[in-house]
């Protein structure tokens, strides 16, 4: 059993004072050179490093019920010869001009914002405000700010101005969802092919349709199939292998009355059900044969790290919890009491594709932990280091504070921490140009400082995670908790 740590040993390492003020609304635009650097920013990293979240937390004083409902808002740090330029911008989506004019919710969140007028001026609004919030994506020379359940917004990369919905050339129709979570399959010397972007769409209901999709890096389809499967299906990432594309199917179920009454959002809806099994889906990514499913012990899955194809298995890494991590009715994310909510794990599954079963499901690192990064000519191939936020303390939940490297070969950790006044964002692996080791690079960390009460973009050396900060960019500001980003070798800042 567990040792979970007391509520003294918890508090030690933040309070909940600190780690909510990293959840204040951000309505202010910035553009500057950063200034304030603490150490010194490798002349070698150059590109552009883009990061989405929620940019408010509140509509003019309404607060949201989740910070998933917040709206987009997209920041930019590029590099270039040991400087770095900061930009943020919001997406301009439909909703949020609407309701910034408004100057109150017009909308309903998915998880569980509603419209003021309780629920009556809520019954029957399905409307979904696209709020662009959940990832920011540059493939085909486009910058785009994705949100699950429709299209994504086109960005200017340089200025971050909103462009409009894309519809990648005619691939989507007005409404499609287009997965948040695309992977880049990086070719190459694995395959013999070019990078290619494979993502998906997605429409669940009493069976679920997942269309895989695939793009060169012009951004121009080349595949397109999709595959009805039994039941209802909530999938918000998913894995690539050069053979198949893998996705967990949660055990799940949706009851929509509470989210038709006007009385709770379509998330707020979903019912962990720890009877049933996981099921593990492989779908072939040429479009032929038939979809594999294999059962898998109950867990739920928001992301996986990285899969491969070793001897006649699949292997999954995943971030696994042990049930939905809903938050009870009436609860407020302000007040969450972590020791309450199931925390992840990152755990390793074995799928024997020949037996068509799972023949191991192991913990890999115990620790409670979320966002996974990797180098990225290694996705969907066999990799030995993985890199992960994580808490403070090695056992039971608590917010993101430390980085952790993981050499899957042999186990061994390395361990940063930003703790006590630190929170941690997602970390993104960037390799060193000319580069040839796995982890010869940095991984950026955009930490929430709350001695501060701003954010610091934090560059660590990857063979060297232990020793801490070889960079430490201050902002002038605070960006709240954030979801997904990505980087880019070009620079998009301004001319220098
Ligand atoms: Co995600």
């Amino acid at each position: 059993m567990q040792t979970l740590p007391s509520p003294a040993e918890r508090a030690a390492t933040f309070t909940m004072e600190d780690w909510r003020s990293g959840y204040r609304s951000q309505p202010q635009e910035f553009d500057y050179w950063i200034e304030d650097i603490e150490g010194t920013l490798p002349t070698a990293l150059n590109g552009t490093l883009f990061r989405n979240g929620p940019g408010l937390l509140d509509i003019h004083g309404y607060a949201i019920r989740h910070p998933f409902d917040g709206d987009g808002m997209v920041s930019s740090i590029a590099f270039q010869n040991g400087r770095a330029y900061y930009r943020n911008r919001f997406v301009r989506t439909e909703g949020y001009v609407a309701e910034q004019a408004a100057k109150q919710p017009l909308y309903r969140g998915v998880f569980g914002t509603q419209k003021p007028g309780g629920w009556w001026n809520n019954l029957f609004d399905l409307r979904l405000k696209n709020i662009a919030n959940t990832h920011v994506i540059y493939w085909g020379g486009k910058l785009l700010a994705l949100w699950e359940a429709a299209e994504p917004h086109r960005l200017d990369p340089h200025s971050l101005d909103t462009l409009g919905l894309d519809d990648l050339e005619g691939v989507l129709k007005p409404g499609d969802a287009f997965a948040a979570h695309p992977r880049l399959d990086p070719g190459g010397a694995h395959t013999g092919q070019q990078p290619r972007l494979v993502t998906f769409s997605l429409k669940a209901g009493l069976s679920s349709t997942i269309t895989l999709l695939e793009f060169d890096p012009q951004g121009q389809l080349l595949s397109r199939h999709g595959h009805t499967i039994p039941g209802f299906a909530f999938l918000h990432d998913f894995a690539i292998t050069p053979h198949y594309a893998i996705f967990f199917q949660n055990p799940v179920s949706f009851n929509p009355f509470g989210f038709l009454l006007g009385l709770k959002g379509a998330a707020e809806c979903i019912q962990f059900n720890p009877k049933q099994t996981t099921r593990i889906l492989l779908i072939p990514r040429n479009g032929k044969g038939t979809v594999i499913t294999v059962d898998a012990p109950p867990s739920f899955v928001f992301h996986h790290a990285n899969a491969f194809e070793e001897n006649g298995q699949v292997v999954i890494d995943s971030i696994a919890y042990p049930e939905f991590p809903a938050l009870d009715e009436g609860m407020s994310y302000e007040t969450v009491d972590f020791s309450k909510v199931p925390s992840g794990q990152l755990w390793r599954f074995r799928v024997d594709v020949e037996a068509q079963t799972v023949v191991a499901a192991d913990t890999i690192i115990e620790r409670c932990c979320e966002f996974p990064t990797l180098h990225p000519d290694h996705m969907g191939q066999p990799y030995r280091y993985l890199y992960i936020g994580a808490a403070h303390q090695p056992q039971g939940n608590a917010p993101l504070q430390a980085l952790v490297k993981r050499d899957l070969q042999t186990g061994a950790e390395q361990f940063w921490s930003a703790a006590p006044r630190g929170f941690m964002g997602e970390p993104i692996f960037v390799p060193r140009p000319e580069g040839t080791a796995e982890d010869d690079g940095w991984v950026l960390c955009l930490i929430y400082n709350a001695a501060r009460q701003c954010s610091d973009l934090v560059v660590l050396d990857a063979q060297r995670i232990d020793e801490g900060a070889i960079a430490r960019l201050k902002l002038k500001h605070h960006v709240p908790y954030g979801l997904h980003g990505s980087f880019v070798p070009q620079y998009f800042g301004p001319a220098v």
